[in-house]
């Protein structure tokens, strides 16, 4: 990881999708529902329900999350000639309230409340599909506030959206640190000043948008470089 000085933080912010939640398991849905083309499924749609985020917000058209990720779906399957049926979709759907988190994600969130510095979401997500996700995970008592961008009429990378984060917490974007497994998500994040990382799981290159994030990690626990004094959580059982 590279390990750039950063200005003191004092609060994180997260990302949902990707970051605290993982989507595998929406591909291993998709493949059980479509053999053979559950991979291919599960990234049309979500590069589709990223696209409709970005379209509704550059054409001031809102647009709720789970819309635009039905919509994303739709798309996928019609693109890849599939037949979804009402039931599938739904199923599909549902998966996005019931994402599993990664191994290491309940240690680093128990270490930061122990530690007493907040930590919360910033997120596109509908504020139901947040709350139904933190739930699922056991996530309720750690993550505060859950922010979701619908407030704002906005997706991401808006800086409207990330200007929620530093209203409700009352700190200077710099004092925050906001962690993301989405590349482009830590640069507009970057932009708008937060103090970031991006959580680069599976080895991508850096986004090619002359920007790069504060610092870039493998896994969640690389939040942990920001608060040195914040002790390491046990490893999560396999
Ligand atoms: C989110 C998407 C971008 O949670 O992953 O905001």
């Amino acid at each position: 990881m590279s390990l750039a000085p950063t200005p003191p933080v004092r609060a994180v912010l997260f990302d949902a999708y990707g970051t605290l939640f993982d989507v595998y398991s929406i591909g291993v849905a998709a493949e059980r529902l479509f053999p053979g083309a559950g991979e291919r499924v599960a990234v049309v749609w979500r590069d589709k329900q990223i696209e409709y985020t970005r379209l509704s917000s550059m054409s001031g058209r809102p647009r709720s999350f789970r819309d635009c990720t039905r919509a994303g779906l739709r798309f996928a399957a019609r693109r890849l000639d599939l037949a979804l049926t009402a039931p599938a979709e739904d199923e599909l759907l549902a998966c996005y309230d019931r994402l599993d988190p990664f191994p290491e994600n309940r240690g680093v969130l128990e270490a930061l409340r122990t530690a007493g510095v907040r930590a919360g979401i910033l997120s596109n997500g509908d504020p139901d599909m947040l709350e139904a996700v933190v739930r699922h995970a056991g996530f309720s008592g750690l993550l505060d506030p859950l922010l979701s961008v619908e407030a704002t009429g906005r997706f991401k990378t808006d800086p409207a959206t990330y200007a929620l984060g530093t209203a409700a917490l009352g700190l200077s974007a710099a004092e925050v640190l906001f962690v993301s497994s989405n590349c482009w998500d830590a640069i507009g994040a970057t932009w708008f000043g937060y103090t970031t990382l991006w959580v680069n799981r599976f080895g991508l290159p850096l986004d090619e948008l002359g920007a790069a994030p504060t610092r870039i990690g493998t896994s969640l626990a690389d939040v942990l470089s920001f608060f040195p004094s914040v002790s390491s959580p046990r490893k999560a059982a396999p």
